[in-house]
């Protein structure tokens, strides 16, 4: 026995490494078999003709197309009747090589997880890793074999509408989300029926657009491409991410889908990627719009040789790519590369022994409503809702406050869909999965002591329904408003000049609290939105995002304290568009203001604060926590020896709670400047009312890494500060010395 393990564990890599032979081998056979067109027509892919996610090309006939081999990948087709229909005509080409069917499952497939902001709100790796791991489960069994997500933007600008598919504006954080996501979509590896391949994107720097504005360019230092926005791609990659997606915009001048640099050099060079890379939807086609592209053919040159392997529905390369190699303008071997990543995935995903592997109703079926996932829906949405303010301890409201009046009021107290948020699944009307808030106040305390009134719509300006508000304001003992975004205010091509609480929904906020009642007030919403306001005289306020399918279930546990909030802000809250964009881990520059009555020749608004209204890393509890000072292992270190820094943090209030404990370091002079903080670990500990814990960090030089002028990444000898808190605006801090 003990001698065939011994004999197991030593052929194991052999027989891993026959394996790969093996997909090597295939992979070259086919490739031997494939014409010129054939291996184009992998590098294709069409929308399907049932929803679309971008401007339509539906010019041709597509499903003819996928029966002459022109196809590679659909978009958009989900189902398992759908995707069977379509892999049928797959299996009536020449080489009978199957379709891949691509998908984007931004927050889960048909159970809606809350969108990927309010999830990384919650700074709990392991359950967005259940959340994506779902997401994969139910997807896969509908017949999809890749999402397009993670989407892996860091994001400091809240105008623009995408901020919430992603994690927000930190590096580090985004960057065990993207692993975290990445592992949940792929589970135990492609090839398992439950798995669906991840696609990091978009690849590179698509949130620093400039002015907060979708597709627009991109401007920034190659310092800051690699120390801000690339390393989450870079953790999406070491995680396994299948495949990558590049983008709209131009970087630095050159549009990212025809970007070297960033394809060839960057992720196939530097860093060894052997997946594929998608073009965004239409991207290659649009360099001719960018001024980068004379013509289609062009721009399937200039895409296909920098490295974007599959063209997303600009038809580009399949009018003419193959007379682009015939005329020696992309070179054979640069297809055959682009052909064989294609192929590799489909065959890791097991498709070419069973093209219809995904297509199993009975499992669809079974998928289709799974209880089980909606309890771990409920659990993410729990832990993404923020609580920014809670002054005198207004919540949690007391279950016995049913027997006093609770008057709801805002346009989203009754509303179902708005709480799902872009790219949702579309659930019916009448269904009976999604509750609204209404729905679960009631169940909490009762609906005899309830009154509602809607007040006004979520983005007009008509105050008809103010009076009718403010009557059952006056009527009530505590009010709680609920008010906030429709869910196509944020999403793609959803950027905005202005940010502010849509419509009159503020208004109606200031007219509701002259009526003197304790008030709490919900926001819920895609991106940082700006109350000021009510951030000023509300004495309770819940940030409530986009939560999903359960959200109000959460939502309700939350006012009634049956769930004690732990979100914390994975971005920074602006207090005006000016301010924009803003985040944490700023340069100190050379006159910084240290408040906000230092304004003098300082680097400061006259007109307005410098300070976000609420800082990343911000969000209450409704127990208190202490913390310590901070203890350091030592104040002077040497080489690559490891710091500890360890803070006691006590629950000093009357209920348990979590607490996201956070640290940065800063690194005191830099031969660039280095940011006033840069988050490099935190810990998500629970405390029961009056216990203590001493929470631990170990530091090593990695944390102290950055990329210098010659973008060479290493840590320079000097004094470093390092900051423990309970958000990046709240730290207590220690220093010491660290030399090479
Ligand atoms: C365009 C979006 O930018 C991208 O994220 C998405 O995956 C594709 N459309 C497909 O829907």
């Amino acid at each position: 026995m003990r001698f065939l393990i011994l004999a197991f564990i030593f052929l194991l890599p052999q027989l891993v490494n026959a394996q790969k032979k093996t997909i090597d081998q295939r992979l070259d056979s086919v490739l031997r078999l494939m014409t010129l067109d054939e291996k184009v027509g992998q590098m294709n892919q069409y929308n399907g003709p049932w929803s679309a996610t971008g401007p339509l090309t539906n010019d041709d006939n597509l499903l003819t197309q996928i029966k002459e081999g022109k196809v590679g990948s659909m978009l958009n087709v989900t189902g398992v009747a759908r995707t069977r229909e379509l892999q049928d005509l797959a299996m009536q080409t020449r080489l009978r090589i199957p379709l891949l069917f691509g998908q984007d499952i931004i927050h889960g497939y048909r159970t809606t997880f809350p969108i990927p902001l309010a999830e990384a709100a919650s700074w709990d790796l392991e359950a967005i890793e259940r959340s994506a791991r779902i997401a994969a489960i139910e997807a896969s069994a509908a017949g999809v074999h890749w999402t397009f997500a993670p989407m892996v933007d860091i994001a400091r600008d809240p105008r623009w509408g995408r901020v919430m598919e992603g994690a927000g504006e930190d590096p580090y954080l985004g960057s065990l989300i993207a692993k975290a996501r990445v592992k949940g979509f792929q589970g135990k590896g492609l090839g398992n029926t439950d798995a669906v391949m991840a696609c990091a994107k978009h690849f590179a720097a698509y949130g620093a657009a400039v002015g907060g504005r979708d597709y627009n360019s991109v401007d920034m230092s190659l310092r800051q491409l690699h120390e801000v926005y690339l390393p989450p791609f870079k953790a999406a990659l070491d995680a396994g991410a299948a495949t990558f997606m590049n983008s709209f915009n131009d970087l630095n001048g050159i549009p990212a889908t025809a970007n070297k640099y960033l394809q060839r050099d960057i992720l196939k060079g530097q860093w060894n990627f052997k997946g594929f890379v998608v073009s965004d939807w239409g991207s290659v086609g649009e360099m001719i719009n960018h001024g980068y592209a004379k013509d289609n053919k062009d721009a399937s040159m200039l895409a296909t040789n920098a490295g974007s392997d599959m063209d997303m529905e600009s038809r580009s390369n399949i009018q003419n790519l193959a007379q682009l190699v015939k005329e020696g303008k992309v070179k054979m071997s640069v297809v055959d590369d682009a052909v064989r990543r294609i192929l590799r995935k489909k065959f890791e995903m097991g498709l070419f022994d069973d093209p219809y592997k995904f297509c199993n109703e009975a499992r669809e079926k079974e998928q289709w409503n799974n209880p089980a996932h909606l309890d771990a829906e409920k659990d993410m949405a729990r832990k993404s809702i923020v609580l920014l303010k809670n002054e005198n301890q207004l919540l949690p409201l007391k279950k016995a406050e049913g027997q006093k009046k609770i008057a709801l009021i805002g346009p989203l107290v009754r509303s179902i869909k708005e709480h799902l948020g872009f790219w949702s699944y579309d659930w019916p009307d009448d269904s009976t999965r999604i509750t609204s808030l209404w729905d679960e106040v009631q169940k909490k305390v009762g609906g005899d002591k309830l009154l509602y009134a809607k007040g006004c719509n979520i983005n007009d300006s008509s105050k008809a329904g103010f009076d009718e508000a403010i009557a059952i304001a006056k009527d009530a003992d505590i009010v709680i408003m609920s008010v906030g975004e429709a869910r196509d205010m944020t999403g793609e091509a959803k950027s905005k000049s202005n940010i502010h609480l849509p419509g009159v929904q503020e208004e109606l906020i200031r007219a509701v609290t002259a009526m003197g009642k304790p008030i709490v007030v919900l926001i819920s919403a895609g991106r940082p939105l700006i109350f000021n306001w009510t951030v000023d005289h509300v004495p309770a306020i819940l940030y409530t995002w986009w939560l999903g399918t359960k959200g109000a279930e959460a939502i309700a546990d939350v006012l009634f304290g049956d769930y004690n909030p732990s979100g914390k802000l994975p971005m920074s809250f602006p207090g005006t568009e000016g301010q924009i964009p803003i985040y944490y881990n700023y340069y100190n520059t050379g006159r910084p203001a240290t408040s906000d009555s230092d304004r003098f020749y300082r680097s400061a608004y006259i007109d307005f604060s410098i300070y976000p209204k609420f800082a990343f890393g911000h969000g209450l509890s409704y127990t208190n926590f202490n913390y310590s000072s901070v203890t350091l292992s030592s104040k002077s270190l040497k080489g690559n020896q490891k710091l500890t820094a360890s803070v006691i943090v006590t629950n000093t209030g009357k209920y348990d709670g979590t607490e996201v404990v956070q640290l940065y370091i800063r690194d005191m002079v830099g031969s660039v400047v280095r940011p006033v903080k840069e988050l490099k670990g935190f810990q998500k500990i629970i405390l029961k009312a009056g216990e203590s814990k001493t929470v631990l960090f170990t530091i090593t030089t990695d944390d102290l890494k950055f990329y210098n002028n010659d973008l060479k990444y290493d840590w320079e000898s000097g004094e470093f500060e390092i900051m423990v808190g309970t958000s990046s605006k709240d730290v207590k801090t220690a220093k010491l010395t660290w030399n090479k």
